[in-house]
């Protein structure tokens, strides 16, 4: 009976040193993290950064917010974007003095960038991490890493030719909360984790804009499942600190697309404001009107697009059950129209049990704290408060940064994501999504050159 206990396995593998294999092999994701910093540090030279994708996320957390906060020792020496009026735009609102470009290539051929950060439309980052890579760079790449399977063996086959490194930006797991909920897990505070119940709703304003944008076609955005839940699924495979094996998954189009009574190209156009309750006036956010408005002559893109335009492909409800290879188990959902957006999880221990709720769009005048709950089975229950963060994504947009720009900053809870990570966090959604177009079960093993571990190849610190 205590063998197949799965403390017991891990146990074993780790006492018989079963798992030291392919440890040694691969640069682990903290000695990358330091690499950027070191390098500033090494040379005095300030780092070189270009980038791709002169939107939102590029010109806000990746531009602007990097001048203000770190220029000691970072510069910029090259924006791209395919769209000549935005990148001219996101030069402005970055704040940026170096040259602009629309051919990629000749970008990284003229500047040369230590390192080149992807903040483009999710279905391109492979081709920009792959060539970034094989053209000299590090790499920095937004979220998810790509989109289906073919793609992340590219990006893997390339980081290993070119000896290159390629950073996942998880900002997630940088949130004080979800690093204290890792703390207590890592502690044996439940005793050995055995299964997990994870809940996430966006809400019918921030989660809806989801379907207004690119990100409503699988082709751009590889649907929710990987836009979205690779936050999640990365959460997931930190905290179990094992790789997922199997997924079984269900996903439908309930509430927007198709379903909505009335619709029209974008809200600018349509003749249903006064009824839609999604109608969203971009006329009054002077930076989308000049990110997006401005530029539409070049691509087409409408920022304001219809919630219920009939081309949204992606599901607005989903459920998984993930299987990992440490034999915990995963019961998994998203739901985009709920009136409030953050999650419910819980950790089922052998000695207990975490319970913790995130309302992310909670009223002022509610608690200035994050409730974390820990029960131990025949004991008392101890309520941990986390306070609120002060910087983007609960605190963890500044933290990142920090850990990727400042020399010397430990990295104790393993935050730092590598390529391995990157991929994982996509290959579960990707295999959500295989399972529920064919029907069969779906083995993370088979999609790429990954093979599921029972335990993560670092050490444990605390
Ligand atoms: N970690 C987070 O919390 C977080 C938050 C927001 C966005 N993101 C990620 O950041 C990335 C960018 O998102 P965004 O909201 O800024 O989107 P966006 O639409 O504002 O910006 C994307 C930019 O990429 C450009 N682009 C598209 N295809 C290109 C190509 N082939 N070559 C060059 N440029 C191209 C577009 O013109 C646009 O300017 C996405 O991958 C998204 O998932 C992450």
């Amino acid at each position: 009976m205590e063998t197949n206990h799965p403390m017991s396995r891990r146990r074993f593998l780790a006492t018989t040193g079963a798992l030291a294999g392919t440890a040694l092999l691969t640069s682990t994701p903290a000695a990358h993290a330091e690499s950027f910093a070191n390098q500033v540090k090494n040379t005095g030279n300030k780092l070189r950064l270009a980038m791709v994708g002169t939107g939102h996320r590029g010109t806000g957390m990746w531009g602007k917010e990097l001048l203000r906060e770190y220029s000691d020792r970072m510069e910029f020496v090259g924006l791209c974007d395919i769209n000549p009026g935005r990148l001219e735009t996101g030069k402005r609102l970055i704040g940026a003095d170096c040259p602009t470009f629309t051919d990629f290539e000749k970008m990284m051929k003229e500047t040369k960038p230590d390192v080149l950060i992807v903040t483009t439309v999710d279905n391109t980052h492979d081709e920009f991490i792959v060539k970034g890579m094989e053209m000299g760079a590090d790499i920095i790449t937004e979220k998810p890493m790509t989109t289906d399977e073919k793609k992340i063996q590219r990006i893997l086959d390339a980081e290993e030719r070119t000896s290159k490194t390629c950073r996942v930006t998880f900002n997630y797991r940088y949130s004080p909360h979800r690093a204290k909920i890792w703390e207590l897990l890592h502690n044996g505070e439940i005793g050995e984790l055995t299964s997990v119940d994870f809940h996430w709703y966006l809400d019918t304003s921030h989660g809806a804009d989801y379907f207004r944008r690119w990100h409503r076609l699988v082709e751009k955005s590889g649907s929710l499942w990987l836009h979205k839940a690779s936050h999640h699924f990365d959460l997931l495979n930190w905290w179990i600190d094992s790789d997922p094996e199997t997924v079984y998954a269900l996903g439908q189009l309930n509430f927007y697309g198709k379903n909505g009574s009335f619709r029209a190209e974008n809200c600018r156009t349509c003749p249903h404001t006064a009824p839609c309750p999604f109608f969203f006036d971009m006329t009054k956010n002077q930076r989308l009107m000049d990110l997006y408005a401005a530029n539409e002559s070049y691509d087409g893109y409408l920022r304001d697009g219809c919630v219920f335009k009939t081309d949204i492909n992606i599901f607005d409800k989903m459920a998984a059950t993930i299987q990992y290879a440490n034999g915990v188990q995963v019961s998994y959902s998203l739901t985009a129209y709920s009136p409030y957006e953050g999650y419910r999880i819980a950790f089922n221990g052998t000695d207990g049990r975490i319970d913790a709720w995130i309302q992310e769009s909670k009223p002022v005048s509610d608690a200035n704290y994050d409730e974390i709950v820990l029960f131990r089975n025949f004991g008392k229950r101890q309520y941990i408060h986390i306070p609120f963060g002060t910087s983007g994504h609960g605190g963890g947009d500044k933290l990142l940064k920090d850990q990727i720009f400042l020399p010397n900053t430990p990295d104790p809870m393993k935050q730092c994501a590598n390529t391995r990570d990157g991929a994982l966090s996509c290959l579960i959604g990707i295999a959500a999504r295989n399972n529920i177009a064919s029907g069969q079960v779906v083995n993370i093993g088979d999609l790429t050159s990954i093979q599921p571990e029972v335990e993560k190849r670092y050490k444990r610190i605390l």
